[in-house]
């Protein structure tokens, strides 16, 4: 059991994660935009990952911890002749400059505990997808700074973990689809609870191996 600290703490899949990491007993810190939004757990930061400048105030003395798990992610939907700068820089922060910043504000804990950082991706082998630019470059991004994170920490003992998650079921999804004009059968998604499941699994990795990237997609359906 350890303390984890997990953003986008609001969201659709990082709810169900600090809900599967409390019932396996784990203390979980919540971040979010805002506090009453948070789910109920024992300690709950407020930070704008749109300005990352402004993290290292906001997360103040982070104390003990075993694992970070980046789920915040925004993913405005734009052709570039339309995505306009605010789009880029909001997109590049929260996805991408901040996962980075509160990366390096846990590190010396994580070094202590020789700890883990997940990052939560975009759905495994997603490349160049006309009107999502700026999602996709920044999950792109995300994927470079994990595997350099990697092999930067391992004299510090500190595991990094991306995971590719395919459509999962969060209102998130659904403002995409219909962005893009394609159906949501959240039935046919991976459930938010069923990823959360996996992320806490993977975290109690055996000693000597653990996963270093993660493809999750749906289990074939029953007839
Ligand atoms: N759902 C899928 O099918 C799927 C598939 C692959 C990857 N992913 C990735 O998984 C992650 C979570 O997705 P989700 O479906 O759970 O989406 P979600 O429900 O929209 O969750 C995203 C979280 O990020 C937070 N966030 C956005 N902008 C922020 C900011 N400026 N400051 C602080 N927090 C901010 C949101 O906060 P608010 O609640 O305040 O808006 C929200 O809690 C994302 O990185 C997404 O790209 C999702």
């Amino acid at each position: 059991m350890g303390d984890l600290l997990v953003t986008g703490a609001a969201g659709g899949i990082g709810s169900a994660v600090v809900s599967a990491l409390e019932a396996a007993g784990h203390q979980v810190t919540a971040l979010g935009r805002s506090l009453e939004r948070l789910p109920g757990s024992a300690r709950r930061i407020e930070a704008d990952l749109s300005r990352p400048e402004t993290l290292e105030a906001a997360l103040g003395d982070l104390g003990d911890l075993d694992g970070v798990i980046h789920c915040a992610g925004v993913a405005h939907v734009a052709p570039v002749a339309e995505a306009s700068v605010e789009v880029w820089t909001r997109t590049l922060a929260v996805n991408l400059a901040s996962a980075a910043e509160i990366t390096r504000l846990a590190l010396p804990a994580l070094r202590r505990s020789r700890g883990h950082v997940v990052f939560v991706n975009a759905t495994p082998g997603m490349h160049a997808v006309p009107r999502w630019s700026a999602f996709v470059g920044s999950k792109t991004a995300l994927r470079e700074l994990a595997d350099s994170l990697r092999e930067e920490e391992e004299p510090h003992g500190v595991r990094v973990t991306t995971v590719y998650p395919a459509a999962t079921a969060t209102d998130h999804l659904r403002a995409i689809r219909a962005a893009f004009g394609r159906p949501y059968d959240p039935a046919a998604c991976i459930q938010p609870a069923s990823l959360a499941a996996m992320i806490v699994w993977l975290l109690a990795a055996p000693a000597d191996s653990y996963p270093c990237e993660l493809s999750v997609i749906p289990a074939p359906r029953s007839s």
